[in-house]
């Protein structure tokens, strides 16, 4: 496995196996590797000849008083375990060669960005869809593979690169948690036991909302107060968003259908975390 921060020479790494006639599998993350990323990459390794694996912390996605500074960053330990999963090279390159100085391109998603974390994170998916773009112009990969954990960013994606004609494909899969529930993710290291324990509140919020759909339940708005009133028991829980949104335009839905999902944001503590699921049974 190969640790590589230019992005010259990862271009041409790329443009030498295309030309061999390999298949590029590709896995954007920003490190601090947990079981929820390994499993894209097992997905990457049976999808492509060669896996890539990039590890950046993009500072253009986080906003003033985020925690770019705090995410947590540990290249020694994300190389063995992306090793141990059949990574063939990671990508991990310096924020000043990403962002030179005079950098001033940017990509923009409308409409299904705005909603969600849109609000909550001004700036956010802009900073998302512009490392994206770039990262699968130097990567240059016939498959990327993202979570479902982020649904929101994994739609914006999707609508980013059918709109730009990006020749990528673009695979989703399910959000991989912690037997009790909690879905994994590299935040989770800022949680105390006590935190950790409240913070199962997100995942048994998506029990609830379940239960209440499958005895026949369906005025999202009925919903979702009674998951407020199950969050805020908890002494360091703080309301983000609830909301239950089409799973394709991502806009607000009054009434449950096959195609409602449930999301969440909700601080634990300092610790925002996100979880989502569909209401409906039949999707994974
Ligand atoms: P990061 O939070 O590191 O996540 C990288 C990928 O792992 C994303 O596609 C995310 O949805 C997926 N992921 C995270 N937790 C998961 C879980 N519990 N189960 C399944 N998949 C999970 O998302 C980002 O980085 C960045 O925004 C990025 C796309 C790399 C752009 O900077």
């Amino acid at each position: 496995m190969d640790i590589i921060r230019s992005i010259s020479e990862m271009q041409q790494r790329v443009v030498a196996a295309r030309a061999a006639g390999q298949t590029i599998s590709f896995v954007p993350t920003m490190g601090f590797l947990h079981q929820g990323h390994l499993s894209l990459l097992d997905e990457g390794r049976k999808r492509g000849d060669l896996l890539v694996l990039s590890i950046f912390v993009n500072p253009a996605q986080f906003g003033q008083g985020e925690d770019f500074d705090d995410y947590p960053r540990d290249l020694q330990q994300d190389s063995q375990m992306a090793q141990d999963r059949g990574v063939d090279i990671i990508f991990a390159p310096e924020a000043a060669q990403m962002y030179p100085t005079g950098y001033a391109t940017y990509v923009d998603v409308e409409g299904i960005s705005e909603n969600l974390c849109g609000t909550s994170r001004p700036g956010h998916f802009r900073g998302v869809c512009t490392v994206v773009s770039k990262l699968f112009n130097i990567v240059q990969p016939h498959t990327a593979i993202f979570g479902n954990k982020d649904f929101q960013q994994l739609a914006v994606i999707r609508r980013m690169t059918r709109d730009m004609n990006m020749p990528v494909e673009i695979i989703g899969l399910a959000i991989f948690r912690e037997p009790d529930g909690l879905a994994m993710s590299s935040r989770n290291v800022y949680l105390t036991p006590q935190l950790r324990e409240q913070a199962l509140v997100l995942s048994q919020s998506l029990v609830v909302a379940r239960e209440m759909v499958a005895s026949s339940e369906t005025e999202s708005a009925t919903i979702i107060s009674r998951l407020r009133e199950m969050i805020r028991r908890q002494p360091d829980a703080r309301i983000d968003y609830i909301q239950i949104c089409h799973q394709l335009t991502l806009e607000d839905q009054a009434h449950v259908d096959a195609d409602s999902v449930l999301l969440l944001a909700v601080y634990i503590g300092n610790t925002r975390l996100i979880d989502n699921g569909f209401l409906e049974p039949g999707h994974d």
